[in-house]
């Protein structure tokens, strides 16, 4: 593949939006206001209308993110189609910048740096995620969120300016080329929570209220497909699933989210665990078998997913096949996999994995809590904050261990609010899913993913889920196989 973008020639120069703002914006969709920009990719060169740094709220919190990047091919507005695809019918590809729960501004043609950059596996000046979706033509938009380090833009906000933003496109979905019927989100760790959550809270009433405040559209906010990667997800379970996959590894490469000039840090510090982190890590483990078994997931065969006291039983199973489904699509496409004798083969046919041995290679990233941490150091601390207090717990473990000077529990409905698990019964949730989570990433446990996947299997939602040998905590590494689900889910 060739990648070449260039970026030339503006038709209409918006005015740069100043960051404080008392204004009321308006919510229609301007045509004729945008710059012209080329997209270079693949040996095509399409040209494209960008309407950027769009408010897309009468009301905005946060001009500097609440804001969306509009992208639509220069062909819609000519009666032209693209791969099949005209002005009524494109797909708006929904694609979020969300990373460690920080503020994100929206994603532009070009690949930006981190926090999308390194983990999206692509060089920095070269054609972004969106410029691939403008080639398959699809409407390629991307929102701004406001994150945790803001203090108005602690949990819900995120979700809630995701919310918005669908809410502006499906306004304007008269006036602008693409479907907003079919809206496809994408999004990457706390950007992939926040697209999966995004998908199962269509419509929910629940935050209707914070949608009100900020002047949003008076639409629906339901959207069509979710795609997520390695989503930092179910946050209050998270805790308990870390420990039940790892409570055996007590060696450490932990990765510390710091903010620097606005953009994600990470850096990685190795330890050992100590003894109360140990004991900390041993009563989350096991308290995780009952949460799994009060969910009453089940198998394709319709079996009941279950785990024993000591973290046995056909979940971990479960678990296991989709890791032994991973090595064998590495086998088969020509990966060698021979150096790693915890996985057993017959010939060239994966038989079983031992659980053990993966674990001894994957590692531990983070030490227990891993994510409601008891010094609330961690960076979902800080998206639980509030006006009061910049962090909080989200756990009732965390808030009876605390080891930080505060001690304060983030409101029982915002928690609810952050977690897609809780909305799955709902009439709102999108009917296709596409989860990935690495075989190789150790920022939350398989479990989660999978639970997320086999409640939604369980509702009657068609759902991709699988666990990419070898990939660590990235996203938008098979672009090529996410677009051609996106084509067959739209063409239906
Ligand atoms: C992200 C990664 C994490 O490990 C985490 O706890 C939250 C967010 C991220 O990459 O977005």
């Amino acid at each position: 593949m060739k990648f070449k973008i260039l970026t030339i020639c503006s038709s209409i120069l918006l005015g740069t939006i100043s960051h404080a703002d008392t204004k009321t914006y308006h919510l229609e969709f301007d045509k004729d206001t945008y710059k012209t920009e080329h997209v270079h990719v693949d040996g095509k060169d399409i040209e494209v209308r960008a309407y950027t740094n769009i408010v897309y709220v009468k009301h905005p919190a946060d001009i500097k993110y609440e804001v969306i990047n509009i992208y639509i091919p220069e062909q819609y507005f000519k009666n032209d189609s693209i791969n099949g695809y005209n002005a009524n019918t494109a797909p708006i590809f929904f694609q979020n910048n969300i990373g460690g729960y920080m503020p994100a501004t929206p994603a532009t043609l070009i690949q930006q740096g981190p926090p999308m950059g390194p983990r999206s596996g692509k060089n920095i000046n070269t054609p972004s995620t969106l410029a691939y979706a403008i080639a398959q033509g699809y409407v390629a938009v991307s929102p701004g969120a406001r994150g945790r380090t803001d203090r108005y833009g602690k949990a819900p906000a995120a979700i809630v300016d995701l919310k918005a933003a669908v809410r502006y496109l499906k306004y304007n979905d008269q006036v602008m080329p693409g479907d907003a019927n079919k809206i496809i989100s994408n999004g990457t760790s706390a950007g992939g929570a926040m697209s999966a959550l995004l998908g199962a809270t269509g419509d929910n009433k629940d935050y209707i209220p914070y949608l009100n405040k900020l002047g949003a559209a008076q639409t629906s906010d339901k959207i069509f497909a979710v795609s997520s990667y390695c989503p930092i997800t179910n946050l209050d379970h998270a805790d308990m699933a870390y420990e039940w996959q790892l409570n055996q590894i007590h060696d450490y490469k932990k990765m510390n989210i710091s903010m620097l000039d606005y953009k994600v840090e990470r850096k990685l510090v190795p330890g050992v665990l100590n003894s109360h982190e140990i004991k900390v890590s041993n009563d989350l483990k096991n308290a995780f078998p009952q949460y799994l078994n009060t969910l009453k997931l089940y198998d394709k065969e319709g079996k009941l997913l279950t785990l024993d006291s000591m973290g046995n039983g056909s979940f971990k199973n479960l678990i296991k096949d989709y890791l032994i489904r991973s090595a064998q699509s590495a086998i088969d496409n020509g990966k060698d996999l021979s150096s790693y004798e915890w996985i057993k083969k017959d010939g060239k046919k994966v038989v079983d994995i031992n659980f053990n041995g993966y674990l001894e290679y994957l590692g531990r990233a983070k030490t227990p809590p891993a994510f409601d941490a008891l010094d609330l150091s961690s960076g979902e601390n800080e998206e639980f904050g509030n006006l009061q207090h910049d962090k909080q717990h989200f756990t009732s473990y965390a808030l009876a261990n605390n080891q930080a000077k505060t001690n304060s529990m983030a409101d029982k409905k915002i928690i609810k609010m952050m977690n897609p698990m809780n909305y799955l019964n709902d009439s709102g949730v999108s009917q296709y899913w596409r989860i990935r989570h690495g075989a190789y990433d150790k920022d939350t446990s398989l479990a989660i993913p999978t639970i997320l996947a086999i409640r939604l299997e369980n509702k009657n939602k068609k759902v991709d889920f699988a666990l990419p040998w070898g990939v660590p905590h990235s996203g938008d590494y098979d672009l090529n196989e996410l677009f051609s689900w996106v084509n067959q889910i739209s063409r239906l």
